[in-house]
């Protein structure tokens, strides 16, 4: 479905939400922002260091001085102080001068909708300071992340959008982290695309066609996910090939919810998620989209540091809708 990012950026823009984008210092960030602001995408606020950001005027466009940062000293100590009795108030005033702590502080005081950060500050950079910052929401206890998937024209799944789930944060997720990475990503995949979630958890078995430890947190995971969320299609424990391909469904799991037509896949840990999402791009030709950040009160999202303006404009527009 090349065309969802237009349907996705049509519906932000009705949302009238505010960005903050604190790597203004990086270039692709900045011809990020002129492409929002040309498409009328979103207010964008940004940080300024010191360093001349070199933009044109827009009513869209509001700059705010780290100097500012300071203001949010003494509520971002309590934060960190109750998580480490050792932290001071010294730490806190040094800490708040960093872009994106003011940032997600900013986010947390209501000056913005969500926060778009990671093409220079690494993943568990971005992912802690929310974490700490931010917050969970109430519904689950797991932060994670899941990568969208659309095809280019002529491709054999052009018409296909599929979510990757984790391929960036949880690197040993347990049975009922990985229920809430499902959950959470069957959720935001029915949100994004307006169809509805089919969710496989995925392994190198198939309804116990092989037997391993490494095995009894994913068909535990499927378990739990059924009782707490028994409106929607979910399978599992299910090998890629059975979830994919009708085909093989058929033959392997002729009684399953997912005829081979899974459009969620939630892998067993961050290594297998993560290799998977780097061969569908690379060799499979797929599109990624993410990591869409997930599961926080408030939207922070992570860009891969290798990103273009382009993904940068993307994950803003998933920020105002997620
Ligand atoms: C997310 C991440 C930063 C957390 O690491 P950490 O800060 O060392 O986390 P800890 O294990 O010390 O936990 C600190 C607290 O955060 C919580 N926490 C950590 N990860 C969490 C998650 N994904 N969801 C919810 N809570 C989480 C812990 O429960 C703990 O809470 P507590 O203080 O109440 O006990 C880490 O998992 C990470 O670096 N992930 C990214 C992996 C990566 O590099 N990806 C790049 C591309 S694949």
């Amino acid at each position: 479905m090349a065309n969802l990012f237009r349907k996705l950026e049509s519906l932000a823009k009705r949302k009238g939400k505010t960005v903050i984008l604190p790597e203004s210092y990086d270039p692709r960030v900045r011809e990020a922002v002129k492409l929002i602001l040309k498409k009328n995408l979103a207010k964008v606020l940004l940080i300024s260091t010191g360093k001349v950001i070199n933009l044109p005027e827009n009513k869209d466009l509001d700059i705010i001085d780290i100097g500012f940062a300071k203001q949010f000293a003494s509520e971002y100590y309590r934060i960190r102080k109750k998580k480490n009795p050792a932290y001071s108030p010294f730490d806190a005033e040094r800490e708040i001068s960093d872009p994106l702590v003011f940032s997600c502080m900013l986010l947390k005081n209501g000056f913005a909708d969500s926060v778009v950060a990671g093409s220079v500050y690494p993943t568990s950079t971005v992912i802690r300071n929310a974490i700490q910052i931010i917050g969970l929401k109430k519904s689950n206890k797991t932060v994670s992340s899941f990568f969208l998937f659309t095809f280019p024209k002529g491709h054999n799944f052009t018409h296909r959008v599929l979510a990757y789930a984790d391929c960036g944060v949880l690197p040993t997720p347990t049975a009922s982290q990985l229920s809430d990475i499902a959950i959470q990503t069957s959720l935001n995949y029915r949100k994004l695309t307006g169809t509805k979630s089919r969710t496989a958890f995925l392994s190198f078995s198939t309804k116990s066609s092989a037997e391993h430890e490494s095995l009894h947190k994913v068909i535990e995971a499927y378990k739990m996910t059924v009782r707490k969320m028994p409106g929607h299609i979910y399978d599992g424990e299910l090998q890629f090939d059975t979830a994919f391909v009708p085909h093989v469904a058929a033959r392997k799991n002729p009684d399953g919810k997912i005829k081979g037509d899974a459009n969620v896949f939630i892998f067993p840990d961050l290594n297998s998620g993560n290799i998977a999402y780097k061969v569908t791009e690379r060799i499979g030709g797929g599109i990624a989209t993410g990591p869409i950040v997930q599961g926080l009160v408030k939207p922070v999202m992570d860009l891969s540091r290798g990103c273009s303006a382009e993904d940068i404009v993307n994950m803003v527009t998933i920020s105002c809708l997620i």
